[in-house]
């Protein structure tokens, strides 16, 4: 298994140089052109530990969700998304405030030793969402935009009057401690690649790690935790030959993997990028963002096409569980780069077609929605052409 995921890497590494470097279309899954060696390294021991499938020896469970990163994140490549999604519930009480119970809100899929530690969502719940993956090609860029960059496209009080609120999520991020902005996940739960690799490692597949050192397994009770979990202290230990830990490696690879390429583009593609500003998708579909000074030239003053704002919404699609910064009916705007090779879409999955999704966004995206529908069937089929070519 490890032999075939080597040859595999040392084979996308191959085609992410030669593609960039005659500046061609470099397929989904690749490093950023122009990574130096030294960076296509780290690249590619990332990729390892991504793709590696962990057992309970490793540290695995006692609840999880996958065994690898990949498991979830591998459509269209390795990074890209997948058709699993996971649980959270809770309570909301009649006046209206959330609650979490058992001290969380994720509810497990699976458990190591099978069956013995299997998390089970309490009849108390009243809230139960699912959340789909969200695909990471890119994601370096994105978090080499600056707060100050997000923050400026807030206007939480409507002051232009056009409906659309929107906040930056200021959390604190869990690698660095610092209050920072938040941009990673459905509910911009996340500031760092470093702080969602800790997380996403103890909480997708129970491995616990210097930023998230407990185990977790809502309602299993700590002395079954105990038999479930043999394995004492954190489980993601420093690699004797490179000194890195898996979160660092999650981290690099996230953090070199370049966005999806634009498919091609026509006539119709530009008419429908022209409507899609016209009637307002672009106000939170912001189509690009400018990194901050970087002391790396990859992510210094780059501009990532990632059409979002970063910001939290309601557009009446909120899965009703507040987390961090967002409040019950609030999700980031996610970023549209790649959407050709996204399905199904939504943060719980539950819309098959880029036309649902649109047609799903109410509350402060109501108007916008509704210029939509009045637009001729002809120009609907060219903003749709956009979307696909993105
Ligand atoms: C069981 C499936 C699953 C596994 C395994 C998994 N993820 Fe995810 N990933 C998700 C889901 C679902 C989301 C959205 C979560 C949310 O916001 O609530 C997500 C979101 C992310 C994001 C946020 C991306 C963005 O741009 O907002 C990052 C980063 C990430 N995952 C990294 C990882 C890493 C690193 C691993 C391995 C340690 C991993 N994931 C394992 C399902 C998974
Ligand atoms: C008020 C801000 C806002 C406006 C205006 C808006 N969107 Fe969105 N869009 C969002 C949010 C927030 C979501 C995530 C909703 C969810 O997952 O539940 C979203 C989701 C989507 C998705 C699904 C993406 C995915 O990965 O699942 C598509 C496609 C989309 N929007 C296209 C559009 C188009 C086209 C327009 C204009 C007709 C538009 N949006 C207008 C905020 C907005």
């Amino acid at each position: 298994m490890r032999r075939h995921w080597a040859a595999f890497v040392a084979l996308t590494g191959l085609v992410g140089l030669s593609f960039s470097q005659t500046g061609r279309q470099i397929p989904p899954g690749s490093p950023l052109p122009g990574i130096t060696p030294f960076e296509h390294e780290m690249f590619r021991l990332g990729l390892e530990d991504f793709t590696e499938v962990e057992t309970a020896e490793d540290g695995l469970g006692p609840a999880f969700n996958g065994n690898s990163c990949a498991v979830c994140h591998s459509v269209p490549a390795i990074g890209g998304i997948s058709t699993m999604t996971e649980v959270r519930g809770g309570r909301r009480d009649e006046n209206g405030k959330f609650t979490e119970l058992n001290g969380g809100t994720l509810f497990h899929l699976f458990s190591t030793p099978p069956h013995r530690c299997q998390v089970r969502i309490p009849p108390e719940a009243n809230v139960i969402a699912r959340r789909a993956p969200i695909p990471l090609f890119g994601a370096g860029l994105v978090e080499a935009i600056a707060d100050g960059t997000i923050i400026a496209l807030e206007d939480p009080d409507d002051r232009d009057g056009d409906g659309i609120r929107g906040h930056a999520a200021r959390i604190t991020d869990v690698a660095t401690r610092r209050e920072r902005v938040g941009r990673f996940g459905w509910k911009a739960q996340h500031a760092t690649l470093l702080g969602f690799s800790g997380d996403a490692y103890r909480n997708e597949m129970g491995i616990t790690n210097d930023l998230f050192p407990d185990e977790m397994a809502l309602g299993v009770d700590p002395e079954q935790l105990r038999l479930c979990s043999p394995k004492r202290g954190i489980e993601d230990v420093r690699d004797r030959r490179t000194g890195l830990r898996g979160i660092d490696n999650f981290e690099s690879f996230m953090k070199f993997l370049a966005p999806v390429e634009r498919g091609p583009i026509d006539e119709s593609v530009h008419a429908g990028e022209a409507l899609f500003t016209a009637i307002g998708c672009a106000s939170c579909h912001v189509p690009v963002l400018v990194t901050g000074p970087n002391a790396n030239p990859l992510f210094d003053r780059k501009p990532a096409a990632l059409y979002s704002n970063l910001l939290l919404h309601d557009v009446g699609t909120g899965d009703g569980i507040e987390q961090s910064a967002a409040g019950a009916g609030e999700i980031r705007t996610p970023a549209l780069w790649g959407l050709r090779f996204r399905r199904p879409l939504l943060h719980d999955g539950s819309a098959a077609t880029p036309e649902d999704a649109i047609l799903r966004h109410g509350v402060e995206a109501s108007s916008v929605t509704e210029r939509y529908r009045t637009l001729p069937h002809a120009l609907q089929r060219q903003l749709l052409a956009f979307l696909n070519s993105l």
